[in-house]
């Protein structure tokens, strides 16, 4: 069976893993999130060169995980977007410099059909049909997805502002709390009464598009709450309202859209995946609504190179015809 080399650098962390099979043999992550602490989001630029600087570092590291050689590689994937789009290029570039150099075919790899893709690796192999919830810091996307070595990457709706990562991110920020915020407002929220707040469930109106997101009218409503307040806001009261506003708008829509597209399961992955309360009521709305939930584990769903590999390997098993080595970023959230 043939040996794929994924790479990921769409965002602030610089992946790779190796798959054969529908397994992971390896993997090394490298992240440049300190670096982008100080300004309170990711900065391109920055992110670009750490790629650089990390990229055969972490080849070598995964290697090494794998105890397998370079030369052993049959195949190579890479991000091929949506994403930051000169973060893209480095790990595409490197991607066609490793296939050339070993005489091997190359895959651009939609990003978001790796966060679907990676559960492969640690679930089996996927139904002909689920739905996907895509949440991290850059994408909140629900898919339709089918075979997903054939088939295109299917868009029901995505966010049209803020993704809800974003959102954690921001409204950290104006409680005081330390960037990345999600994880920060999931500890913090544990002590806070998710009813204290009615905070807005936005894009849920009768008109509004049925599996659409907004999320930045809801930070507003955060940010107007904490100025209207007197005194230091209720900072597990406010986190855990928040949290409950996206968690419930997650969900419901997650939940609706395997109703309407008849898929027996639901995939809950990216970054926001690992929330507690997302996931909890992922949990209980799926159960109630007879469809399976499938959730990796929290180190695969946040960006890593195990995806990218994960969907090469698809790719190279289904005998899909590789990428040509003038294959581009795809920047923009449709590929
Ligand atoms: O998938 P990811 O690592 O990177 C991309 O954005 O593609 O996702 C990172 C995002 C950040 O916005 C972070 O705040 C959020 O995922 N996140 C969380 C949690 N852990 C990470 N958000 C809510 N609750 C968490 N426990
Ligand atoms: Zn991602």
């Amino acid at each position: 069976m043939p040996l794929i080399l994924g790479i990921e650098t769409s965002c602030d962390e610089t992946g790779v893993g190796l798959v054969r099979d529908g397994v992971l043999l390896g993997d090394a992550l490298a992240s440049s999130v300190a670096e982008h602490a100080r300004f309170g989001g990711v900065v391109p630029e920055i992110a670009a060169r750490a790629h650089l600087e990390a990229l055969t570092p972490m080849v070598d590291q995964a290697l090494a995980a794998a105890g397998v050689r370079l030369r052993d590689v049959d195949a190579v994937a890479a991000t091929a977007g949506p994403g930051l789009a000169t973060a893209v290029q480095v790990g595409l570039a490197a991607g066609k410099a490793y296939a050339v150099a070993l005489d091997v075919p190359l895959y651009g790899v939609h990003h978001l059909a790796g966060h679907a893709a990676v559960d492969v690796l640690e679930h089996g192999p996927l139904p002909p049909r689920c739905v996907a919830l895509v949440v991290s810091g850059g994408h909140t996307s629900l898919l339709l997805l089918g075979d997903l070595a054939r088939d295109p990457v299917v868009h029901l709706g995505d966010t049209v502002d803020d993704a809800a990562g974003e959102a954690f991110d921001k409204v950290a920020r104006l409680l005081g709390l330390p960037y990345p915020g999600g994880p920060v407002i999931d500890r913090v929220a544990r002590d806070g009464d998710p009813r204290a707040i009615a905070f807005p469930r936005p894009m849920t109106g009768p008109r509004d598009p049925a599996y659409g997101f907004s999320f930045s009218g809801l930070k507003t409503a955060v940010a107007r709450w904490v100025e209207g307040h007197d005194g230091p806001p209720p900072v597990a009261d406010v986190a855990a309202s928040f949290q409950e506003a996206v968690a419930d708008t997650l969900t419901r829509k997650a939940v609706a859209a395997c109703r309407e597209y008849a898929a027996d399961t639901l995939l809950l992955v990216g970054g926001v995946a690992a929330n507690s309360r997302v996931r909890g009521l992922a949990e209980e709305r799926c159960a109630a609504a007879g469809v399976r939930l499938r959730v990796p584990a929290p180190r695969l769903c946040t960006d890593n190179g195990a995806m990218i590999a994960a969907v090469g390997d698809l790719l190279v098993r289904a005998g899909a015809a590789p990428a040509p080595l003038t294959l581009g970023a795809r920047p923009s959230a449709v590929l």
